[in-house]
């Protein structure tokens, strides 16, 4: 397990479209294991492989009530509709708002290869679609509005609040 380093520039692999998992091995496993690592010691809620430089289709999420993880997800529902702040570990000082489905249902694998799906609604559902944007290229800022320069101290404000309100 370690923690690895979060890329922040836009202009290389966090614009490219990460490439579907074929092989649910160790290797597999470790990139889980690290991304897992690497999301908790930043303190965020969601990481995708290509932000450590992976360009695979696999992500991590944990919004306050345990431990997500996205191994080639679709969505294949979504409801609703809710604007609210959103932020990224790749680009901790931004912030905006952008609009998200409500209620998403997504097909993907869990880690031994066997297919599940997974719901999620409000911030979950935000983060799952943050995450798979992420393996397509697109990044926050893209559809974000009202984009602005956030402190650290609010930063870590915001991110309280949500896991209180996810739980
Ligand atoms: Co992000």
């Amino acid at each position: 397990m370690a923690i690895r380093t979060i890329l922040n520039d836009e202009t290389v692999v966090l614009r490219k479209k990460s490439r579907e998992i074929t092989e649910f091995n160790s290797k597999l496993w470790n990139l889980l294991d690290d991304l897992r690592d690497t999301m908790y010691g930043a303190e965020g809620v969601g990481l995708a492989a290509p932000q450590v430089g992976i360009l695979r289709r696999a992500a991590v999420i944990d919004v306050g009530d345990g431990l997500v993880e996205l191994i080639n997800p679709v969505i294949v529902f979504e409801k609703g509709r809710i604007d609210e702040q959103e932020g990224c570990l790749s680009f901790p000082s931004l912030y905006g708002t952008v609009t998200r489905p409500a209620r998403v249902e997504i097909d993907g694998y869990d880690r031994f290869g066997k297919k599940v799906r997974i719901k999620g609604s409000e911030y979950l559902a935000r983060a799952m679609c943050h995450e798979i944007d992420h393996l397509d290229g697109v990044l926050f800022m893209d559809i974000a509005r009202g984009l602005h320069k956030v402190s650290k101290e609010e930063r870590e404000k915001i991110a309280r609040q949500r896991k209180r309100k996810a739980r």
